[in-house]
């Protein structure tokens, strides 16, 4: 076995990515990053439903090539592969959201920013280019959204995200443990923490302290409340009406985020809506409800074999990416493991990352004897996850 990449021998998996970022960033900060909700049963329960999802193993198929490569919404990609929007990533992993997308675009796989990032639309848009996606939480203010769908159109990101499975804040235990909240009232235990992380606190102080960038511009800087949550004070939590004036609004593909319930599924493709987005936000919001990936394939069921969709939660290496797409999804997105990437070894972290999931899909893909993903179904077996 020969490797060009040395991390590939001291880093070879997501989760190796994750104890060196954890070194390398505040606790606070890493709470934020990678707790979920109440006793975390959520988390767990993506993470076993994954494990009992197999492939019968195929032999005597001689050399296998995979085709990696994809097509979603009439875009090439050269991977099947998402970076999912994490609000705040520039807060996580000093200007995340530039070197996220320029990674991307190296990459071409997309690229989607979250409405409450610590950049703006402009910052970021040129730099995606055709493989930009935007998340969007639809705002109170009607004038407000208009004007945000404006931006994001005009900063050159061609497909919308909307994400409805955000119908109240949810608790995070840990998180609040951390004394993470906003406004952020440092602790001298914070401080002790930012002072021990010399790489993350070398760049904040190079590109400045992170903020709501986007949705400060909607909110009154004089206001007694300036330090607030600036999502929080202009969010609003979207009905089937809102939906509705979305997909008018947005000329380009729109994507909806957060979608389980089949029904739902059913509704929104009657919308008009050009994606699906099946997730559970990785068990940050609700611990009780199903594992995403179980909802998956009743997803696919009821809105036919050709409707796009997308599946998160949980993906902690390529062999969960086949499990999506061998389950009813065109596309699989990581949340988390970019910013990961990002923390542990900085402006390549993503690369090593994308050889990662390539490395892990081709060699599975072999051992299942596919070359292409339409094959995987066939191959999919359940399995004690033991
Ligand atoms: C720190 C953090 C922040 C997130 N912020 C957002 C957000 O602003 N908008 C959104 O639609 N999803 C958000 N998500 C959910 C991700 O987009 C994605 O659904 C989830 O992280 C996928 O699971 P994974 O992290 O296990 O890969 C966030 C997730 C994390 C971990």
């Amino acid at each position: 076995m020969s490797s060009a990449d040395p991390r590939d021998l001291t880093h070879p998996s997501i989760a190796d990515l994750r104890k060196r970022a954890k070194r390398r960033m505040p606790r606070f900060v890493f709470e934020y990053l990678d707790s979920a909700t109440g006793t975390e049963m959520g988390q767990r329960r993506n993470r076993a439903a994954l494990d009992a999802i197999g492939f019968m193993p195929a032999v005597m198929r001689g050399e296998i090539a995979p085709e990696l490569e994809t097509q979603f919404l009439g875009q090439d990609y050269a991977l099947p592969v998402i970076m999912a929007p994490i609000g705040m990533a520039g807060s996580i992993w000093p200007d995340a959201e530039r070197s996220l997308a320029r990674a991307a675009a190296r990459h071409r796989i997309p690229y989607c920013q979250s409405t409450v990032a610590a950049s703006r639309p402009e910052d970021t848009g040129p730099i995606a280019g055709p493989v930009g996606w935007f998340q969007h939480y639809p705002v109170r203010d009607l004038e407000v959204r208009r004007d945000m769908l404006d931006r994001i159109a005009r900063a050159g990101y061609g497909t919308l995200v909307v994400t409805v499975d955000v119908p109240a804040e949810s608790r995070r235990e840990r998180q609040r443990r951390a004394h993470l909240d906003l406004p952020l009232r440092p602790t001298p235990g914070m401080i002790f923490q930012m002072a021990t992380s010399p790489a993350w606190s070398l760049g904040v102080a190079r590109h400045g302290p992170p903020e709501m960038k986007f949705c400060l511009d909607y909110v009154d800087r004089n206001a007694p409340e300036k330090f607030e949550h600036a999502g929080r004070l202009i969010r609003g939590y979207p009905d089937r009406d809102d939906l509705k004036e979305l997909r008018e609004l947005w000329q380009g593909p729109m994507i909806v985020k957060g979608v389980l319930d089949p029904d739902d599924a059913v509704w929104l493709v009657a919308q008009g809506v050009d994606g699906l987005w099946v997730s559970n936000h990785a068990g940050r919001q609700f611990e009780a409800g199903p594992a995403a990936i179980t909802q998956l394939p009743l997803i696919r069921a009821a809105v036919g074999p050709d409707h796009p969709i997308i599946f998160d939660s949980g993906v902690a290496g390529g062999l969960d990416i086949l499990r999506g797409l061998a389950l009813g999804a065109d596309m699989v997105a990581l949340g988390k493991a970019w910013l990961f990437a990002l923390a542990a070894f900085g402006e390549t972290g993503p690369d090593h990352l994308v050889n990662i999931l390539r490395a892990d899909m081709a060699a599975n893909m072999a051992m299942i004897g596919a070359t292409r993903f339409d094959e995987l179904p066939a191959r999919r077996i359940d399995v004690d996850p033991a």
